[in-house]
């Protein structure tokens, strides 16, 4: 037993109450698992005793297992042993839910011969989200309740149920509107002693071509990783196997997955993400009210940040500087909620409401009313430094200012104010609604209460807010810039762009960066190389690829032509031979021989280019810990989640390797490189 007790029990009516309390949300630890055994015990022991009520203390049921015992060997008592005395047990056992029941917590209520839960309870399977399945009966019991189909989608999909969904699905026997432990109670009473194991229950066999049609699709969803493929598999075993022999292939498969690579790389998003937010001590102050915010520029950015802001139930100023652009900005967000209401994804009352609360102006004066303002007109210095003194003259005082630049000098932004110790960079990643990661970039003279209202307002919208220093690209951008430049050097060196996408793909990646550059359009970056044209080092490695392409018009996608062409009205990218020829010209022009790269080697540059960068950010203080710089990249920029970052990637590499790596990195990149610190990425 543990030292601090975990599991209490008390009686109430001839029925023994075993609360769990373990906070902040009751995981399921080794001290768990031994308490609700030995109640357990406890209920069968004693006479006196008819049923039990397992609950959890404070704000949840057990919300899932305590994570870090999965990358070690699991201490007796394990779930199973817990799960077998529960329906051993010759007596009733009701869980009783109330905040959430996830993953082991869920499969330890479905041991229980009844569950009965609180309004709005969170119920699901997230095992699959951390590279492994569920392995304590979750894929057999769960489809004996709802059926092979639904079971298989919710082991396979990780999603979060309501308990009045899970009530409809018969996961749950009753939604409690009053007193939770006291509806267990009398539920429990109600059983007469009868025991109701689900394991006793059959599954109704389905249909093989609706089967095979979910597990396909599940699997696309899923990546197809090998734990998608695993867990389909283990739902599949429900109809086919008796249950214990189900249950013991389940926990195999589930001991290997949480040792292998995908496990220990989704385990270390899982925390890197939780780190990220937390604020040392000296920011970790109140944060300003935000209920109310004006967004300047109702563009790309601008709409999709208010949208995000409606949907967190703020109300919203958009400010535009002429009349059309504005109606035109309004317009998408009325046309975004209309269309949601249709494909029947939102209410049509919550869709009025949030259009409701969107307001749009001309008129500076009206930013005297909200508390945070956001700043997402065109990237041009002058043009921001010019709005920010009109927001300064308007804006009340104290009102957090933010921008959303991609690259410019927050600083600079900044000192166009009266009260730059107001201002802040949020650097939001398109489409702004749907993109979890936000950079909350620190100015000079940034207050923790700026930086603490700009984490709060960023955690409030959905995001996982990044704090970084104000250098240039801030994290992601200067880490993308740094691996874009790779891969074009690699077009230098013999290889095209379809091989590197391909590459780059196989590894993970949700777009090749050729692809993504077209998307995005080739006259940005085209753009900022001719503003440094003149200060760029003669000497320094240039590719001229990029250049030579918008000089013949190949914007990318939008002009149906870039790295590679698009037929009208096609999405699909076809590889165009001018494009190779360009290519071949740029090789000899610089007297290089054209070879052949592996997969590997792409994909060895390209992420040692990220990790390099990232050793200089770490340097110079614009990341202010390791695991920022994977969350970023997998949030923002498609890195493959289940390799769990750039660094993380780096961290399964040993030392020599690492040094070899950064060794012929700098032989590709030539005059100039500047070598990062390898030892600052340690995770
Ligand atoms: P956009 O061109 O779509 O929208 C800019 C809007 O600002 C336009 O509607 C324009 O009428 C308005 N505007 C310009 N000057 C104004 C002024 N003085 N007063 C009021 N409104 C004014 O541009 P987009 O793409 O939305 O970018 C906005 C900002 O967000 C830029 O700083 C950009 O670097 C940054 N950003 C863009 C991302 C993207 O993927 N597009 C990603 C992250 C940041």
């Amino acid at each position: 037993m543990s030292e601090v007790k975990l599991v209490r029990t008390e009686c109430v009516d001839q029925v023994l109450v075993i609360w769990i309390d373990n906070p902040p949300i009751n995981a399921g630890s080794l001290g768990v698992r031994q308490g609700v055994l030995d109640a357990v015990a406890q209920l069968q022991a004693d006479p006196a005793l008819q049923a039990a009520v397992l609950i959890g203390a404070g704000k949840t049921f057990v919300a899932g297992s305590d994570l870090r015992e999965f990358g070690q060997p699991l201490q007796e008592p394990q779930l199973p042993v817990v799960i077998a005395a529960i329906e051993g047990c010759s007596k009733p056992v009701v869980a009783a839910l109330h905040g959430a029941a996830l993953g082991g917590g869920l499969e330890l209520s479905l041991a229980c011969d009844a569950r009965v839960a609180a309004p709005g309870t969170r119920l699901g399977l997230p095992e699959i989200t951390l590279g492994m399945i569920p392995g304590a009966g979750g894929t057999q019991r769960v489809p004996r309740r709802t059926g092979l189909l639904k079971g298989l989608e919710l082991v396979c999909s990780g999603e979060r149920i309501t308990a009045e969904q899970a009530h409809d699905l018969h996961l749950v026997e009753q939604v409690v509107q009053g007193d939770l432990l006291q509806g267990a109670v009398a539920f429990a009473k109600g059983m007469q002693g009868r025991k109701q194991r689900i394991r006793d229950e059959a599954v109704a066999p389905v249909d093989t071509a609706a089967w095979d049609a979910l597990a396909q699709q599940l699997l696309r969803k899923g990546k197809n990783r090998p734990n998608v493929a695993a867990a389909i598999e283990a739902v599949r075993w429900c109809a086919e196997l008796p249950i214990d022999e189900a249950l013991a292939k389940e926990r195999t498969v589930f001991q290997n997955l949480r040792l292998g690579r995908d496990a220990f790389a989704l385990r270390h998003q899982f925390f890197a993400e939780r780190q990220t937010t937390k604020l040392p001590a000296t920011l970790d102050v109140p944060a300003l009210p935000f209920a109310h915010i004006a967004i300047i520029g109702a563009g790309t950015m601008g709409t999709g940040i208010a949208i995000s802001a409606l949907d967190a139930g703020l109300r919203v100023l958009l400010l535009e500087q002429d009349h059309a652009a504005l109606e035109r900005g309004l317009q998408r967000v009325r046309d975004f909620y209309d269309q949601r209401v249709t494909a029947q994804k939102l209410s049509a009352d919550k869709a009025q409401a949030r259009k409701a609360a969107l307001q749009g102006s001309l008129a500076w004066e009206d930013l005297a009313a909200v508390d945070v303002v956001i700043e997402a007109v065109f990237e041009d210095l002058q043009v921001k430094q010019q709005v920010f003194a009109r927001i300064d003259q308007h804006a009340r005082p104290g009102a957090v200012l933010a921008t959303n630049t991609s690259y410019l000098d927050i600083d600079a932004i900044a000192n166009a104010t009266a009260r730059p110790q107001d201002v802040i960079g949020l650097h939001f990643f398109s489409p702004a609604n749907v993109m979890k990661l936000l950079e909350v970039v620190k100015a000079a003279s940034s207050t923790p209460q700026a930086i603490a209202t700009a984490m709060a307002l960023g955690k409030k919208l959905g995001k996982l807010p990044v704090l970084c220093g104000n250098g240039f690209g801030f994290i992601g951008n200067r880490i993308y810039n740094a691996y874009r430049k790779q891969v074009e050097f690699m077009l230098e060196d013999g290889a095209l762009p379809e091989q590197v996408d391909a590459a780059l793909q196989k590894f993970g990646f949700a777009m090749g960066p050729f692809a993504v550059a077209d998307l995005s359009g080739l006259d940005i970056a085209w753009r900022m190389r001719k503003s440094q044209a003149a200060t760029r080092d003669p000497q320094e490695r240039y590719v001229s690829i990029l250049d030579a392409l918008c000089e013949q018009g190949r914007l990318g996608r939008k002009t149906g032509a870039g790295y590679y062409s698009y037929a009208e009205g096609k999405k699909s990218a076809a590889v165009d031979s001018s494009v190779q020829a360009v290519i071949e010209q740029a090789s000899a022009a610089r007297g290089l021989p054209r070879r052949t790269l592996s997969d590997e080697e792409i994909v060895r540059r390209a992420l040692m280019a990220m990790c390099n960068e990232a050793a200089l950010l770490l340097a110079e203080g614009v990341a202010r810990q390791p695991s920022d710089i994977d969350v970023a990249l997998v949030q923002g920029y498609g890195f493959p989640r289940w390799e769990g970052g750039p660094l993380f990637w780096l961290s399964q590499l040993d030392a020599a390797t690492q040094a070899s790596m950064q060794q012929e990195l700098a032989e590709h990149v030539g005059h100039g490189f500047v070598k990062g610190d390898l030892h600052l990425l340690s995770i």
